[in-house]
């Protein structure tokens, strides 16, 4: 039983197959976290917490007398505001007398066989037999209001996922201004945050900081979950490396605002809350009405970073992405976007489709610039039928002729936006997010639809699906363009206002909903100028993601491993683009663009019409490659093998399939030295005692003087090597010389 409740201790035990969640009802009903971490056998851990008597750290009324026992220094699993917790809170609420104050107690529990699905949100889906789920009610019997906490507990993969239901159940509206997914207590810990900041461009940029005594925010009120800061945070031991020590992983299952609160308490406690962003939020809830939050989803390891974010790669791959892709090889796609921008027509594109095809690319993806008045970046948005000037045959005559080459084809949309210069808007200008009477903030000269009104979703599904119906598609990519900023919407009461931008979330989440139903087979690739919405809730509808606009490799490396950190490898947007690169000039070789790629969904976004015959031949190897290791790449596990410390040199990766019986190994030079030190790599999740062979290499510097590569020459390494020797020892490259000179080395258990 993966949950259970000692009536006696009045202890809840929630078990995976290597964790242990406890919480305790103390005898005043509060609801206490007073475990997370390694099994410890269902021994009750509240002996942990100690009464000690800090001063300014109040007491219940009833428990006045005992005053080391205080709602500011207890461990708490959802912490109220103004009933003497002072620490960062999970919930907000404003009562119809004005009174801010709640204290949760505990009213009773259930726990079912299974997974409920989410009211209008996305959720980790869950079949009967590898799931239960536990809710706690509690209850403030003065204001009467309910908090369900939910807990679904994935126990043969180490996952708990939580969420929240706020119900009033007076007679009186009240106002939510805050409504956090989680909250959780860790006693005594003294841990490092590691989080994924970053801006357009240059996405999920790791960073690992010591907690001190204060309040760490990671957060974004911009609508989306944003490029800025991801709704996912680590912490971790200050000795945690990637492959030993206590982790805690806390993902957000959210598209829209969100925080993380960290904060370290007087007494060294660290608390995290997390959930859909406080600032500008507040929610009526008239009688009996409930609010959901999103998910939460948990995990824990002993066993370093690679761990926790393997047991993320598999919840999202088997439990969240739709599994109509799942199990498909997806096809290697060539973008027009870098290739021609807006600049194209029928003509042209029919010229790019036949190139691309002569490389012996998969699918052909049409991007921005199809529909409406679109000549650039100012106009058009909303106007979703085809702009026959540039493409007389219509989408379909494209979709055709892919189709009579044998490629598939796809389409970009974005959906959620409106150019003040289109016919939608001229029609209907209050469809816009604006303040009434304000000139509106602008990102790249677009409004943002207000997503909340159901005839704006109707109007954007009714007109994005006569498209669909008029060609061959097997593929969306559906992006989104600006931060929101003017969050009004002209449909909703003055005191809903501040739930207008979670109500947009509701509607586009709905509107992918739509798409998904009623065209299983269409993939749909998630973009927000890049990866501004790479976050598990899109992930729901969109089994992959653009990983970033930045597609020069060197870049990427860093935002591919920051957003390897929480996300699957198959769930990345990865291109080959032109050198010298569109974002910011750097040169890299073919094939070091090709290897960083392929740590990714691969594709190309250049235009091919300007390839050389070779360079078509390069494609095509590079395209066989993939394919040969596709299974290894997407469903293998994912080591990183560099630490902070050797990527001034180098980055390296690897990949193992699950029965380990072949390994991928892939490094980039990013610091080329004369007389450089020797590149040594141990290996992660090899069968320590099966001996390996080098099977293949395939690298950027085939073409450098014999002296350089002497490791890469294939007659040199004809020997095998145990497990044992290739984790405990690791290979050593002799040094790589070049620009950016890039090695994949494919081991196979002999
Ligand atoms: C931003 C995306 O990330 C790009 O790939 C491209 O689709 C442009 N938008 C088109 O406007």
């Amino acid at each position: 039983m993966a949950i259970v409740f000692d009536e006696k201790s009045k202890v809840f035990f929630l078990t995976t197959s290597n964790t242990e969640y406890q919480m305790k009802i103390n005898e005043y009903g509060m609801l206490l976290h007073t475990y997370y971490g390694s099994p410890v056998g269902k021994t009750d851990m509240s002996f942990l917490i100690k009464e000690v008597d800090r001063g300014f750290s109040g007491n219940t009324y009833e428990g006045r007398n005992r005053r080391g026992v205080s709602p500011d220094t207890l461990p708490l699993e959802y912490g109220t505001y103004g009933a003497g917790d002072f620490r960062v809170n999970a919930v907000g609420v404003i009562l119809d007398n004005g009174s801010r104050t709640l204290d949760l107690r505990y009213k009773s529990h259930v726990v079912i066989e299974g997974k409920n699905e989410l009211e209008n949100l996305p959720y980790v889906r869950g079949e009967k037999d590898s799931v239960s789920t536990l809710e706690i009610i509690l209850e403030d019997k003065t204001a009467l209001i309910e908090a369900s906490l939910i807990y679904s507990v994935f126990d043969k993969k180490d996952i708990i996922t939580r969420s929240v239901v706020i119900k009033n159940v007076s007679d009186n509206p009240i106002r939510l201004t805050k409504a956090a997914s989680m909250s959780v207590d860790l006693l005594h810990k003294k841990m490092d945050l590691i989080h994924f900041h970053g801006r357009h461009a240059m996405e999920r940029q790791h960073e690992r900081v010591s907690l001190t005594h204060d309040i760490h925010v990671v957060g974004s009120k911009r609508g989306t979950s944003s490029h800025h800061n991801n709704p996912f945070v680590i912490l971790c031991d200050h000795d945690a490396t990637e492959n030993h020590g206590e982790c805690y992983g806390f993902m957000l299952m959210y598209s829209g605002n969100h925080a993380e609160e960290i904060e370290v308490d007087q007494a060294g406690s660290i608390r995290v809350v997390s959930g859909i962003g406080s600032e500008g939020f507040s929610w009526l809830l008239n009688k009996n009405d409930s609010f959901v939050t999103p998910e939460v989803i948990m995990a824990y390891t002993d066993g370093g970073l690679n761990e926790l974010s393997y047991l993320y790669h598999r919840i999202i791959l088997e439990n969240i992405c739709p599994k109509e892709f799942r199990d498909v090889k997806r096809p290697v796609l060539i973008n027009n976007w870098e290739g021609t921008y807006f600049s194209f027509n029928e003509k042209s594109i029919l010229e790019i489709i036949d190139a691309a095809h002569d490389a012996g690319i998969e699918m052909f993806v049409l991007d921005d610039g199809w529909f409406g008045k679109r000549d650039d970046d100012n106009s058009g948005l909303g106007d979703w039928f085809v702009n026959d000037k540039k493409l007389p045959g219509g989408i379909k005559s494209i979709a055709d002729h892919a189709d009579s080459l044998g490629m598939k084809f796809g389409l970009w949309f974005e959906p959620e936006m409106v150019n003040e210069d289109s016919d939608l808007f001229r029609n209907h200008p209050d469809w816009a997010l604006r303040d009434p009477d304000r000139a509106p903030v602008m990102g790249r000269n677009q409004l943002v639809l207000d997503m909340s009104r159901k005839e704006v979703v109707d109007y954007i599904y009714e007109s994005m699906t006569k498209v669909i119906d008029s060609a061959k598609l097997s593929y969306i990519k559906w992006d989104y363009n600006r931060s929101m900023a003017n969050i009004y919407s002209n449909a909703l009461p003055a005191d809903r206002q501040g739930e207008t931008a979670h109500r947009f979330m509701l509607g586009t989440y709905d509107l992918l909903s739509r798409i998904r139903k009623n065209y299983p087979h269409i993939m749909i690739e998630g973009c927000s100028g890049g990866g501004g919405r790479f976050d598990a809730g899109m992930l729901f509808y969109s089994p992959q993601i653009w990983c970033s606009d930045n597609s020069e490799a060197i870049n990427r490396l860093k935002i591919q491993k920051g957003t390897g950190y929480g996300y699957p490898i198959s769930t990345m947007g990865a291109h080959v683009s032109a050198s010298p690169n569109h974002q910011n000039g750097r040169v890299v070789p073919f094939r070091t663009r090709a290897i960083v790629a392929m740590s990714g969904t691969f594709g190309y976004e250049l235009d091919p019409r300007k390839l050389t015959n070779d360079e078509k031949d390069e494609i095509k190897k590079e395209i066989s490659i993939f394919n040969r290791y596709y299974d290894l790449i997407q469903r293998g596990r994912y080591y990183r093998i560099s630490d902070e410390e050797t990527e001034k040199y180098f980055t390296s990766w690897q990949f193992v399939s699950m029965d380990k019986k072949e390994a991928l190994l892939s490094l980039v030079v990013t610091d080329v030295r004369a007389n450089p030190e020797i590149p040594y790599v141990k290996l992660c999740g090899l069968d320590p005692y099966g001996e390996y062979e080098i099977d293949n290499i395939f690298s950027s510097v085939d073409d450098v003087p014999a002296e350089a590569g002497i490791m890469l020459k294939e007659e040199k390494v004809k020997a095998t090597y145990s497990g044992n020797a290739l984790m405990n020892g690791g290979l050593a490259l002799d040094p790589l010389y070049g620009v950016y000179p890039s090695v994949q080395i494919h081991l196979k258990k002999v």
